[in-house]
């Protein structure tokens, strides 16, 4: 089906492959759209609730943007190529679903980028980071100017893009670029064990929590804490807290519950219209949020809400 990009599905995991070795995995337009392909699949598939990328070989994670490509690009043509790489790179972090980067090597230009738009980074000790655009004339055109100093701060960003420098493993985990640094041969188990500790909770609350860190990036205080309520506020109204509150305070594991919860799948997760609509309801029906197997929507009690005696039914759309 693909050919720069390799997928494969098992135990709930998407394992996303860019499979260019001999070009030390650059991001040719190829491995762009097919990324796009595959990701748009994964997002709409409910057999898969992580995603974990990584590079082909031990030597690179992605070296950066196919230069051969640039060489053809004008001004007119560069904004377009950009932005179609922002799109790319957006849809990875809205996802819906946590993706885990796995560094297995140079993570340079597009390839830092590509890290950054993950949720986690997880280095082999022979990874090297970088933002070399500047020595070919240009800079970071997929999101990498904006992602990166809100990662490691303004200083250190204007640092690595100005200089173009390459850092190590160990630098980059200094300075907050990646969350872990493991040997070679151990990165995929690594991130399997992250990837696997994430299946293990309630996966309504995982892609709430994605949606609100997500929001960091977007909005003010003020409107980051009114979805996090709300988003706070549905999780308290599902079996999934319940029991997991429940089972905390008996002293005995969850029961399936909370893994039951894998099966609510949500899409179209949007913006924060949800404030206003839970004012009169007495109950919520997430319209995209379904049990897996009997197709039946998930509804959340908003017990106060029923408690002041309001009736009205909303939907939220958040
Ligand atoms: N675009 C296109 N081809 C690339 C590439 C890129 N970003 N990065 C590496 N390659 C290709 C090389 O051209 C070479 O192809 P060839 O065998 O057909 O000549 C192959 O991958 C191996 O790369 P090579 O440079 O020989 O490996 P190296 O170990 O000597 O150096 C790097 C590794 C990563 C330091 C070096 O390849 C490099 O600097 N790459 C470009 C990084 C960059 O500027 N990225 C940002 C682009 S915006």
């Amino acid at each position: 089906m693909y050919n720069t990009i390799i997928v494969e599905i098992a135990r709930r995991i998407a394992c996303v492959t860019i499979n260019r070795p001999d070009k030390l995995n650059a991001l040719n337009a190829q491995a762009k759209t097919e990324l796009k392909q595959a990701f748009e699949i994964i997002k709409n598939d409910s057999s898969v609730d992580v995603v974990i990328l990584t590079g082909s070989g031990e030597k690179a994670f992605v070296a950066g943007t196919d230069i051969k490509e640039l060489t053809e690009l004008d001004t007119e043509s560069g904004k377009d190529f950009s932005e179609d790489g922002q799109a790319v790179f957006n849809l990875i972090e809205n996802l819906g679903k946590p993706v885990v980067a796995a560094v297995n090597g140079y993570a340079l230009g597009g390839g830092a980028e590509l890290a950054l738009a993950c949720h986690i980074r997880i280095a082999s000790e022979n990874a090297k980071f970088g933002q070399p655009e500047v020595n070919l004339g240009i800079i970071p055109g997929y999101g990498g100017t904006q992602r990166l100093a809100r990662l490691v701060g303004k200083g250190r960003a204007m640092e690595l893009i100005l200089t173009g420098d390459q850092i190590d493993a160990q630098e980059a985990y200094r300075i907050g670029l990646v969350n872990k640094v493991v040997p070679q041969a151990e990165l995929m188990k690594t991130a399997e064990v992250v990837a696997q500790k994430i299946l293990s909770k309630g996966q309504l609350a995982i892609r709430f929590a994605l949606k609100a860190v997500n929001m960091t990036a977007e909005t003010n205080l003020t409107d980051g804490q009114a979805l996090e309520a709300s988003l706070f506020g549905l999780c308290c109204g599902t079996e999934d807290f319940k029991e997991g509150t429940k089972a905390f305070l008996e002293k005995r594991p969850k029961s399936a519950i909370l893994k039951n919860l894998q099966h609510f799948q949500m899409q179209n997760i949007k913006t924060p219209a949800c404030v206003v609509q839970a004012e009169n309801a007495q109950h919520t029906t997430y319209p995209d949020t379904r049990h897996r197997d009997t197709g039946k929507r998930a509804t959340f009690n908003l017990s106060r809400r029923k408690a002041a005696g309001l009736k009205k039914r909303a939907t939220y759309n958040i």
